[in-house]
């Protein structure tokens, strides 16, 4: 049996469709029984509960073959290294607890930089966490940006019909979907195929700029002229402010959009058969287009 944090999100969603369309036993963990009905209606357990919540959480790796273990994103927090380390301790408790053989961790490209990459930080942190643990198999999967991070361009693009953020437009980086991150996952869940610590780069289909992607994003949403703008990085910082998310946590990203843009991490990377994925910005421009459809017609109702 297999258990699933995040299982409503991006990756823990389609990690856990994958698994169960494989016929195997899945729990998933999530905070509200009514986003994890559509999973149980499939044959999945459902554990209903907080990441912090430790207690809850060693019940909910009872018994499991594998889990899954990710730190929910929170925009809104006032210190979100702090955050990250308390739900990253929690995690870490409960996998030993529980006594937990196999875990596939989600960390990200930049992990390995001791410093100047924002919210990452709090994933190397994690990375070490979980490594001292004794008597369980990890493997941290490194992804790169994920080409969802797209998506939240959409407000944007409705509103003033450009995207934008603090991120040049002309550097070529690898980018992935989170369709190909949770395949992976169910395949190491299932296969078990990593001892010790490890780590797994996921970089994509190939490496894109953002000039690139919105061109492409603009043509499956029939505005073939959409333009993204860079913006300088107090006002990506003061944009995603007034968008509600807290001060550190818009500085934090501002940072790892800076690391970014001196190639420090994501930028330039070797790819072999491991580490690319099969999933293009082409395919992707579709599910984007999906997602546009819907976010419009929202609008107009
Ligand atoms: N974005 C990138 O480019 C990038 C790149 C590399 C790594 N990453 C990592 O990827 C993570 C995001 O992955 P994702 O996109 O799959 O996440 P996601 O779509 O934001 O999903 C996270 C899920 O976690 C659940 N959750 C949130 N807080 C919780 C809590 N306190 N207790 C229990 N469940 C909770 C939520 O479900 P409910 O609301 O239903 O509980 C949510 O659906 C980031 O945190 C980051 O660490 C991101």
């Amino acid at each position: 049996m297999y258990v699933i944090t995040g299982a409503t999100g991006n990756i823990g969603s389609k990690t856990a469709d994958i698994l169960l369309d494989r016929g195997e036993k899945v729990r998933v963990i999530g905070r509200n029984s009514d986003r994890l009905r559509r999973f149980v209606d499939r044959g999945a357990e459902a554990a209903v509960g907080n990441v912090k919540d430790t207690a809850f959480l060693t019940r909910a790796f009872d018994g499991a073959d594998g889990v899954f273990a990710m730190i929910p994103p929170d925009l809104t927090t006032r210190d979100l290294r702090d955050y990250q380390g308390e739900i990253g301790a929690s995690l870490a408790t409960a996998i030993q607890k529980a006594g937990v053989g196999h875990v596939v961790s989600l960390s990200s490209q930049g992990a390995d930089l001791p410093s100047g990459t924002g919210p990452i930080m709090g994933l190397r942190d994690q990375e070490e966490r979980l490594n001292r643990l004794k008597g369980t198999h990890i493997v941290h999967l490194r992804p790169t940006y994920f080409m969802e991070n797209l998506l939240m361009q959409i407000p944007l693009i409705n509103r003033l019909g450009v995207a934008a953020s603090a991120i040049r437009g002309d550097v070529a980086f690898a980018m992935v979907a989170t369709r190909d991150i949770g395949a992976c996952v169910a395949e190491r869940l299932v296969k078990r195929d990593f001892t010790g610590t490890s780590t797994w780069d996921l970089l994509g289909q190939r490496d894109i700029s953002l000039d690139e992607a919105f061109s492409i994003v603009g043509s499956a949403i029939a505005r073939p002229g959409l333009k993204y703008v860079r913006l300088s990085y107090d006002e990506a910082a003061t944009g995603m402010r007034e968008m509600g998310v807290s001060s550190d946590v818009a500085r934090l990203f501002v940072e790892m959009s800076r690391a970014l843009n001196e190639g420090r991490f994501s930028v330039g990377r070797p790819r072999t058969p491991k580490n690319t994925t099969p999933t293009s910005i082409e395919e992707f421009s579709t599910t984007f287009a999906e997602a546009f459809a819907a976010s419009t017609l929202r609008a107009a109702a």
